[in-house]
């Protein structure tokens, strides 16, 4: 279905501006067609309420075949591109979470978490590049950090960052198979749909009295023990789940 919304946004911007092309020369234009070809897929993209990382791929699209075919460039190159986009968005296509990184701003509310907690175990569930996982390692060195990753570029990455923290392990893999019974707290930077998913494993293996900390997702009919607005970037809402 993302796929096919992804799709009918790029169909639909050049169908118009061929039309469009028909009757104004000035879009004859190389430049002038590609600006408002993008502009009209990111316009679909917004009203069909694609994810927001739709809209720099729906930006890049056109220009970027334009570029590739009007310049020689290698054949390995679009394999390399391939490759590297691969390795790291993973499972995006099929809907998954993409990679989107926490501001240091989370970073630190977390590790200020964990002090309160006097947490000993904890978990970040998709960790992504170690934007959380290795600031928590590094800060709170009496903390197991285990970091579960499914895309392998992110995961290496994040392998290498925390190569001489002797309590942050990181493990690439699906975090589903995991047993949260061991974590004191878990956090999680993932999406709407993985939520309700999450939150019966979490419900059904974290202890009580744990604690679930969910950037930016709320967990549908469970009330946060704690709601923190931070003043990052993104805004980032931090929803904290004391586990019964
Ligand atoms: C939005 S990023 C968050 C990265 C990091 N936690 C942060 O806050 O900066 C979500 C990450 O979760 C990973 N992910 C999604 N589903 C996963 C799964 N089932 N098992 C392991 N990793 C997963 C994705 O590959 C992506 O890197």
């Amino acid at each position: 279905m993302t796929l096919l919304l992804a799709f009918l946004c790029q169909f639909l911007s050049v169908c118009i501006t061929f039309l469009v092309a028909n009757w104004l020369p000035i879009f004859h234009n190389s430049i002038v067609f590609l600006v408002m070809q993008s502009g009209l897929a990111m316009t679909f993209s917004f009203l069909l309420h694609q994810r927001n990382w739709w809209i720099p791929i729906h930006l890049l699209f056109l220009p970027s075949i334009f570029i590739f075919s009007t310049f020689a460039i290698p054949a390995w190159f679009y394999l390399l591109l391939v490759v590297i986009f691969t390795l790291v968005f993973w499972g995006t296509i099929r809907g998954d979470v993409p990679l989107f990184l926490s501001s240091s701003g989370v970073a630190e509310m977390v590790i200020s978490l964990l002090k309160k907690e006097n947490a000993k175990t904890f978990a970040d569930l998709g960790a992504g590049v170690g934007t959380v996982a290795i600031p928590v390692a590094n800060c709170l060195s009496e903390i197991k950090v285990d970091a579960w990753e499914r895309a392998p570029f992110p995961w290496l990455i994040g392998k290498l960052r925390g190569r001489f923290l002797s309590n942050y392990q990181t493990t690439r893999g699906n975090f589903f198979t995991a047993n949260f019974e061991k974590y004191d707290v878990v956090f999680t930077f993932l999406s709407p749909l993985v939520m309700p998913e999450i939150s019966t494993k979490i419900k059904r293996e974290m202890r009580s009295g744990t604690l679930f900390i969910s950037s930016s997702f709320p967990v549908t009919n469970w009330q946060p023990e704690n709601i923190f607005y931070l003043n990052d970037r993104r805004k980032t809402v931090l929803f904290c789940y004391r586990l019964p």
